[in-house]
């Protein structure tokens, strides 16, 4: 048996799977989002802590399955996050992440530091306002008594791995998105660590993603139910990890995932980087690979913020016929006409990466008539979305990256809805795996492989993924997509300077 955690923005999934990939036990816990200002981001590093105890003791539980026999854990978690620990590995601040966009004067004093083509030089990507490296500068200027006392410098994962097994480490592909490391080479990139002044040892050492880090602590193992025995490898970030968990790990494989962030990432065996920098090329989980991926800042995270906010009638639905929430909104939001009778959403609540790197603009719905209903606005910000990932797909085809395979995933790839909205955009067929776990069933793979089970992760995912649903594109609806996508991205352009 083996386990993948995944550390996500709303909550934290553990899930332990068979060897063969079949899910036997999974669970999950939720925690805030904390937005002190507009645009900044930020979570407890122990809420993360505390829900992945709580979920690793209830799978064991429910499960059933004796401790000797779960053999690996691999750990999946948001990307950028920033955590700083005291010298007693205490946590000294809440972890600025992945979404934060407070860090715009950072990134111009990043790009006083070495021009743009350097940065894409060494760490394959422009400075960015949500990469760690900026937030890590923000902190020293904005709060030095406190940088002064931090001694360790983590991503949300590795945090989660310190409370595990006390080792200090990291992996290539969460790595990637410090902007510290030299993607190419997959290490520390000295240079940029000596021109930011920060020193290497408040990071932990570099490993591949299959590799084995560390075993569990003797406190966590009691704890949590599990061995002293079983081995946690290096992971990967949620987006690498998804990607091993739909079987992206060959050339011409992709998939979009519609979590908080919404991703278009194609699996690539050469670092190929856009030289406009509107999408990202980091070390994927396959040794000896990489990747390239568009983000849309507000994708589920739209959605969850039109429920949350005027959905309260859908909620007390939900609860009183004890189903999901977002099942009634996709029933309703099928009654309603592709296209939303032309109201439009440009989903940019906390900002937009691809394809603008704007960490100013804001969210819009625009068109509104006195015909439209709330289930317009609802199927509006998921065509709004779908726009945006279609942007980033539009970029990584200029860059020649060919796809013959699109999987979705995500809580927003399980909608059929969704599915067929990406796959009408796209203009290509949209595929599911039978497991909807993706980033969890992605690191638990690694495990696999990092505990010998397999022997590399493309044979692995061959033994552990089955496919599942198929979407293909209906023309009619493309046709009208291409014509709103057009308006879509004429809105921003025309918007983009009233949002500084
Ligand atoms: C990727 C990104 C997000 C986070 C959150 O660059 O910022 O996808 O990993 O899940």
């Amino acid at each position: 048996y083996l386990i993948g955690i995944d550390v996500g923005t709303s909550a934290t999934k553990t899930v332990l799977f068979e060897e063969s990939g079949k899910v036997v036990a999974s669970a999950s816990k939720e925690y805030p989002l904390y937005q002190p200002q507009n645009g900044w981001a930020e979570q407890k590093p122990e809420d993360w802590r505390d829900a992945v105890l709580e979920t690793l003791s209830q799978v064991v539980l429910k499960s059933g399955v004796s401790k000797d026999d779960i053999k690996g854990i691999g750990i999946s978690g948001q990307m950028h996050g920033l955590v700083m620990l005291d010298e007693n590995n205490e946590v000294l601040r809440p972890s600025i992440i992945w979404c934060d966009q407070r860090t715009g004067a950072e990134v111009e004093d990043m790009l006083k530091i070495m021009t743009r083509e350097q940065w894409i030089e060494i760490t394959a990507n422009p400075p960015l306002t949500g990469w760690t490296a900026a937030k890590i500068l923000w902190v020293r200027k904005n709060e030095p008594d406190l940088y002064k006392r931090c001694k360790h410098i983590l991503l949300p994962k590795d945090y989660i791995r310190l409370v595990l097994t006390g080792v200090f480490a990291t992996e290539v592909s969460d790595a990637s998105g410090m902007q510290l490391l030299n993607v190419a080479k997959r290490c520390w990139s000295e240079d940029v660590l000596h021109k930011l002044d920060i020193d290497q040892k408040l990071l932990g050492k570099v490993y591949e993603s299959c590799e084995v880090t560390g075993t569990l602590l003797p406190e966590i193992a009691a704890l949590t139910g599990l061995s002293e025995e079983t081995k946690v490898v290096g992971g990967a970030g949620d987006n690498a990890a998804a990607a091993v968990g739909t079987g992206v790990v060959r050339d011409g494989t992709a998939f979009t995932t519609i979590g908080t962030s919404g991703v278009v990432f194609a699996h690539s065996s050469q670092v190929t980087i856009d030289p406009k920098g509107r999408v990202h090329t980091c070390c994927c989980a396959v040794p000896n690979a990489w990747h390239v991926m568009g983000v849309t800042q507000g994708a589920g995270l739209s959605l969850k913020w039109f429920k949350d906010n005027f959905c309260q009638d859908y909620m007390e639905e939900a609860d009183k016929q004890g189903v999901d929430v977002y099942d009634l909104i996709n029933r309703d939001v099928a009654q309603v006409k592709a296209g939303s009778d032309k109201l439009l959403y440009l989903p940019y609540l906390m900002g937009e990466r691809t394809p603008h790197l704007d960490p100013d603009c804001r969210g819009v719905f625009f068109g509104l008539s006195a015909i439209h209903t709330k289930a317009h606005m609802l199927r509006a910000v998921m065509e709004g979305v779908s726009y945006s990932l279609s942007d980033c797909n539009d970029i990584l085809k200029e860059m020649g990256i060919e796809v013959d395979q699109m999987m979705a995933c995500g809580g927003g790839g399980k909608s059929p809805i969704w599915r067929q909205m990406l796959s009408d955009m796209y203009e290509c067929g949209v595929k599911t795996v039978e497991q909807t776990e993706g980033p969890a069933l992605g690191v638990a793979i690694l495990a696999g492989v990092g505990c010998g089970i397999y022997e590399s992760v493309e044979s692995a995912c061959d033994a552990m993924i089955s496919e599942d649903k198929s979407t293909e594109p209906e023309s009619v609806q493309a046709e009208l997509y291409k014509n709103y996508h057009s308006l879509y991205k004429k809105l921003y352009e025309d918007l983009k300077d009233s949002y500084k």
